[in-house]
């Protein structure tokens, strides 16, 4: 039987609708053997009726321009036929079929946001004393270690490859195997060295507390990358403290001082010679309430309290309170950064940091990069899509599609 088109690249399995019902407002009520149900809106099923004037075959998105959406359309016969669901919108006259596994991915939620990635799962020290690490060469190598090393990454907040050869080049052939790097005033990759002019504390020997980078910009980079290429300096020990933890603790034993990191705004900015960047968030944004969370510390890059007078002492030692927790054992893990190492992390959610190190008598050099968000989340997905394809009891399986194109 021809199937009818989805608009997406998902082969879906054929999950039989048992049951249609049309409901007084014009929407379809669709039940499936298993009890479960989903009522559609005529508006949005009619935009998502496969063929002109909906879903376009070739680009396999909705052609049907708003204005000229008729929104009084109704379904007025609804009825299932080999399992998929097949509805009369009027008063336009039009019969259109929809595939009974694409309306089940909706009924189960499975096309939200976040519904196709790993679950974040939060840290302390207590949990986790090194991030968790994968082998670099197997990851540039094979989709399968890739996909581990990404669910690592998604899950924690950060993961790390080790055996990793030390060119120049390798950070960003490890970005690539993500998606496309993120560009900056530093370069789509940058070193972090002392022998480099310290436009930024990073290319200085100082400790870097527990921070994100680039809280000066509208959106701080989702991901970054960071390779050590050489270490010999004595000290310079990587730092990381999950934010959600952090938290979590603040909403069980201080809400006040939460209160005050949520809602209080700075201003950050980080300027040299040819840049001037600013923005203005709060210390800890919520974002939609689930992640993407944006943790916004960098004290070199904060520069004014963007808040009434009267209210900037609280701020202050809210902020203060903030840097002790973030930077406490309990929630801080402490490892070395050994050449061939290349530690992910999610740069609005898990705050790194660095020891201070002495360079008389050895070298420390890092490269690193940025990657949105948007790049690691669409890779699980399409990584994921690709290889749930050899195992028929998932609900999605891949296209075939060359996922490395
Ligand atoms: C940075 C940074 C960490 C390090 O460059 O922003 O955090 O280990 N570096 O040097
Ligand atoms: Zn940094």
């Amino acid at each position: 039987m021809h199937q009818p088109l989805t608009p997406d690249y998902y082969h879906y399995e054929w999950t039989a609708i048992n049951s249609a019902f049309c409901s007084h407002d014009g929407s379809v009520v669709v039940t499936w053997h298993d009890g479960k149900q989903l009522e559609c809106h005529p508006l949005w099923l009619r935009e998502n009726a496969p063929g002109p004037g909906g879903i376009d075959p070739r680009s396999k998105e909705n052609d049907l321009n708003i204005v000229d959406l008729n929104l009084e359309t109704r379904i007025t016969k609804a009825f299932v036929q080999n399992g998929a669901l097949i509805v009369h919108f009027q008063p336009e006259g039009r019969q259109a079929s929809f595939h009974p596994g694409w309306l089940r991915h909706v009924a189960d939620g499975k096309h939200k946001t976040f519904a196709l990635l790993p679950q974040p799962q939060v840290w302390t020290s207590a949990d986790l004393i090194e991030p968790p690490t994968h082998d670099g060469p197997s990851v540039l190598a094979s989709d399968e270690a890739l996909a581990d090393w990404l669910d690592d990454l998604l899950k924690y907040g950060l993961a790390r490859l080790i055996r990793l050869p030390t060119a120049n080049e390798i950070v960003e052939l490890v970005g690539n195997r993500i998606g496309v790097l993120r560009d900056s005033n530093f370069g789509l990759t940058w070193h972090v060295s002392v022998d480099i002019d310290p436009n930024s504390t990073a290319n200085t020997n100082a400790e870097l507390p527990a921070h994100s980078d680039l809280p000066s910009r509208e959106t701080p980079p989702g991901f970054q990358l960071l390779h050590c290429q050489k270490n010999t300096a004595s000290g310079g020990m990587s730092t990381m403290t999950d934010g959600l933890a952090v938290v979590d603790h603040l909403e069980t034993n201080e809400p006040e001082v939460l209160e005050l990191l949520t809602s209080r705004q700075w201003t950050f900015f980080n300027r040299d010679e040819s840049q001037d960047h600013r923005w203005t968030g709060p210390i800890i944004d919520k974002g939609d309430g689930r992640v993407p969370w944006t943790f916004r510390a960098f004290h070199p890059v904060r520069g004014f309290p963007a808040m009434p007078e009267e209210e900037i002492s609280d701020a202050y030692a809210a902020l203060q309170r903030f840097g002790y927790l973030a930077n406490w054992d309990k929630f801080q893990i402490r490892y070395e950064f050994t050449p061939g190492d290349l530690v992910a992390f999610d740069n609005r959610r898990v705050l790194h940091g660095r020891e201070s190190f002495d360079t008389t008598a050895g070298v420390r050099r890092l490269r690193g990069t940025y990657l949105d968000s948007d790049e690691v989340y669409s890779r699980m997905r399409v990584l994921r899509r690709h290889l749930t394809s050899s195992n028929s009891s998932n609900t999605f399986s891949a296209t075939g599609a060359n996922i490395n194109a």
